[in-house]
């Protein structure tokens, strides 16, 4: 089947559409021979010898989505110059696999890995607003004006860092915040507390659109179900509502055995801890520290919204935006 060849480019994982689109116009790319400097040019990937940098294009690699529960101190690149862990020693070893976005070393959370280019481009693109939700510890106590300041948008070193939802999930001498965006900009959630005067200390992702971090503990993955895939790309996908999670009653057991990636056998030496989990609405005291010492009945209380909690509804950009930086 003909495809347009950034696409093809993409699904093999060499690159983003757009980093593809440039890779063509450099003159980087050969069909059959020819090197093709037109991004449009269309392809088959099944019959057509393709070149990039004069590497032939493998053959399209079954797709694989996992969702990584990243500890703190790895990075999340597939390597390292300074050779510190990163997120790939966390999974098996899936040929074209890479991290969707990025978290910063010294947050914890959910990250998505794919080997799946055009995916990657879907939920990291702004335009779908695929909602992150993040938990983090600030200093001291963020009052009403200061949330609402959040909610308005705050402008940082020429960026405009705002969140959809913000709320308190647990207030004492620091407080646990709720944040919602959807941009992914470098450092968003930092930049943006810090400044209005509420540093973080700790910052953990724990949704990506209808995904949550529930069950899966630091350095855990698992693959992504078809349903959830699917709500991800889904045009509705942008638009699945982070509803208020109920706070957590009691553990949810492990329901699978862990689920690797077909043929992977090395798999299992490494990463028997990983569980497959029923995709799930988060709950926030999963993701608790131990430092966190209040209640569950406390912070349920404190979790309920508080009225004007979210941001009245933004019209969406327009199509064809450049891209701005993901995480
Ligand atoms: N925002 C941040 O500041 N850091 C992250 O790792 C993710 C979002």
């Amino acid at each position: 089947m003909e495809e347009r060849l950034q696409k093809i480019l993409a699904r093999a994982g060499v690159a983003s559409r757009r980093a593809a689109e440039v890779a063509i116009s450099q003159g980087r790319v050969s069909v059959n021979g020819q090197t093709v400097t037109e991004p449009g040019t269309k392809a088959d990937a099944e019959r057509d010898e393709i070149r990039v940098d004069g590497a032939r294009l493998q053959a399209p690699a079954a797709p694989v989505y996992l969702l990584l529960n990243k500890p703190k101190g790895y990075v999340s690149t597939r390597q390292d110059p300074g050779r510190r862990p990163t997120v790939m020693d966390l999974v098996p070893p899936v040929a074209g696999l890479f991290p969707v976005g990025r978290l910063d070393i010294t947050t914890e959370g959910l990250l998505l890995l794919t080997n799946d280019g055009a995916f990657a481009e879907r939920v990291t693109h702004p335009r779908y607003e695929v909602p992150r939700v993040y938990h983090a510890k600030v200093h001291k106590i963020p009052d009403a004006d200061t949330l609402e300041r959040l909610r308005r948008g705050v402008r940082v070193e020429g960026d405009l860092l705002t969140v959809d939802r913000v709320r308190v999930l647990e207030a004492e001498k620091n407080a646990w915040l709720e944040l919602t965006l959807h941009e992914g900009k470098k450092h968003e959630v930092r930049r943006l507390l810090e400044a209005v005067g509420h540093p973080v200390s700790k910052l953990r992702r724990v949704g990506i659109g209808p995904l949550s971090s529930r069950g899966l503990k630091p350095g855990e993955f698992r693959s992504l179900t078809p349903s959830e895939v699917k709500g991800l790309i889904d045009p509705k996908g942008g638009h699945v509502k982070t509803v208020a999670p109920a706070p957590a009653r009691r553990p949810h057991p492990p329901r699978r055995p862990p689920n690797r990636p077909q043929g992977d056998k090395s798999a299992s030496r490494d990463h028997r801890a990983s569980r497959e989990r029923r995709p799930s609405d988060h709950r926030p005291s999963d993701h608790r520290p131990s430092d966190h010492r209040s209640s569950d009945k406390r912070s349920s209380d404190n979790r309920r919204p508080a009225a004007g909690d979210r941001r009245p509804p933004r019209g969406r950009p327009p199509r064809g935006r450049p891209p701005r930086g993901r995480t």
